[in-house]
């Protein structure tokens, strides 16, 4: 970030608010939501911290590296800050709720710290720091700080305020099921930062999902930790997802359905069947596996077996036969043997995952590992084997895609491809630009069309792919439609892809 030291920012209203967000899409979420309250209350969304007078970071502390660039941002901001101190600079989420007051110990001229469970709050916490008032810190309590109950009301979610101004798209949206944790995989902060696992109340995520049909919502993805052990005890009724599934696919307007992130456990044969039978439910499963050694499993205390998993594939097959599977895994865990990341490897061999995130093991205080294993794995080790993975992945990936060639699929148009962007295509005038947008089973699609395309599911048929795109054409009946499209619609605003 680069801040010029010309004159100072003003302070007159309508606010200027610059939010930069990092981590998972929870965290988008979270953003989402306290834009679009700071919005309602005037505020207006910049594109630079050096135009705005309130900065917001909302951050992650799922690895050490991630807190590393908030902490760096942070920095540079600092020398900004006195020259205008009437700047509110506020840092949200996961690290919010880790380090607390660390935070306005290595950053003294941070305003605000506000965890994920606060997060209704911050609109209210800023006007007081702007007021005067001093450091704002709201957070929750501790995973050992009270009685469960106690704990679990600590962790409010924010959920409804929905503006389709303040998404990426207005035809995407998540929606939260459930907050929280319980699983204790020994690597992971996210139980101590996001709290006890909670499902929302059936009727609330129901109403939600009505809301942003009403709003022009196409594409709904449910969020959860493990959004696959979604419960809800009501009056001696459980709702679990695949209920959840069959309610929402009743939702006219609503035309696809998502969901992330499961725990391999709860793959249960009745939710894949609920998932066949529901056709708006897109072919796509993503199931992080960490790691295919039983013994390192065993350590991350995953609960599950490669045999597990080695079944759970086998049901998705049975049901499923379509469908994408993609998967998570840590590689240079606390005592992996060069034994054990082979079996990483044979498992994504065997798998043929549709895509894999892999990533280094990093050691995060307050968690079972960092408490009782050594993180004894080098990094040039860890960087070697993640390479290694990567390598292989993308080999799979990109041999899968070539099935794709000469095929049409069905694609929700998001908006402008990244490379578009950068080549500052803007589609103006009904030019022609690339566009990017995603296949039932989520696999990215890129190819040429106007702006008017954006937002609509079309057919496109393949003609070419890397490891991570296939790269397709409109197809001849969707090129007359082009033509109609141009003077029919309207351009939508700026969609990221
Ligand atoms: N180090 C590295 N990766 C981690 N993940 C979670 N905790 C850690 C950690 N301490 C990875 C897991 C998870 C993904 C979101 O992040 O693979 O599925
Ligand atoms: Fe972290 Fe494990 Fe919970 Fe996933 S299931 S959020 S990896 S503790």
């Amino acid at each position: 970030m680069a801040f010029p030291s010309g004159d100072p920012v003003l302070t007159t209203a309508p606010h200027r608010l610059y939010i930069e967000t990092v981590g998972c899409q929870m965290n988008v979420l979270d953003s989402e939501m306290v834009v679009a309250s700071l919005r309602r209350q005037g505020y207006e969304l910049v594109e630079s911290a050096d135009q705005a007078d309130t900065i917001l970071f909302n951050t992650c502390s799922v690895r050490q590296h991630a807190e590393d660039k908030i902490y760096s941002a942070l920095g540079q901001l600092r020398r900004h800050k006195q020259r205008h101190p009437e700047q509110v600079i506020g840092v949200l989420g996961c690290m919010a709720q880790k380090d607390q007051r660390l935070i306005f110990e290595r950053a003294p001229h941070v305003d605000l710290v506000v965890g994920p469970g606060q997060l209704p709050q911050a609109a209210e916490l800023i006007e007081r720091a702007r007021a005067g008032g001093g450091r704002q810190l709201a957070v929750s309590l501790g995973r050992r700080d009270g009685p469960v109950e106690q704990i679990r009301r600590s962790h409010e979610t924010f959920d409804p305020l929905r503006d389709p101004a303040s998404r990426p798209t207005p035809f995407q949206a998540y929606l939260r099921i459930q907050i929280g944790c319980d699983k204790f995989c020994t690597y992971c902060i996210v139980p101590m930062t996001r709290g006890p696992e909670q499902g929302r109340p059936p009727e609330d995520i129901l109403a939600e999902a009505r809301l942003l049909a009403d709003q022009g919502c196409k594409e709904i993805t449910l969020l959860g930790q493990t959004v696959n052990s979604y419960r809800y005890h009501d009056s001696g009724r459980t709702t679990r997802l695949a209920d959840l599934l069959t309610a929402l696919h009743d939702i006219e307007g609503i035309q696809r359905l998502k969901f992330v992130t499961n725990f391999p456990r709860d793959m249960t044969a009745e939710l894949l069947q609920t998932v066949r039978d529901l056709p708006k439910c897109s072919r796509y499963l993503h199931v992080p596996l960490q790691s295919g050694s039983n013994r390192v499993l065993q350590r991350m205390k995953r609960g599950y077996t490669v045999e597990d998993y080695r079944e759970m594939m086998a049901r998705i097959r049975e049901w499923l036969p379509e469908a994408a599977v993609s998967s998570d895994f840590i590689v240079g865990f606390c005592g992996e043997t060069e034994d054990d990341f082979q079996q990483s490897v044979q498992m994504v061999r065997e798998c043929r995952f549709k895509s894999s995130f892999v990533f280094k093991y990093s050691e995060r205080p307050g968690t079972k590992a960092a408490e009782s294993l050594p993180d004894d794995v080098p990094e040039d080790v860890k960087r070697r084997r993640n390479r290694e993975l990567l390598a292989l992945q993308d080999a799979i990936s990109e041999e899968d895609n070539r099935r794709f060639l000469g095929r049409p699929v069905e694609v929700l148009v998001e908006g402008p491809s990244r490379s578009a962007e950068k080549r500052g295509e803007d589609g103006a005038d009904g030019a022609v630009l690339q566009l990017t947008g995603r296949t039932h089973c989520d696999r990215i699609v890129v190819f040429p069309g106007t702006r008017s395309l954006i937002g609509e599911i079309l057919p496109i048929s393949i003609c070419d792919c890397t490891a991570h795109t296939l790269i397709g054409q409109t197809t001849a009946s969707q090129a007359s439609h082009e033509v109609v499209g141009l003077s029919a619609l309207q351009p939508t605003g700026k969609a990221h892809s």
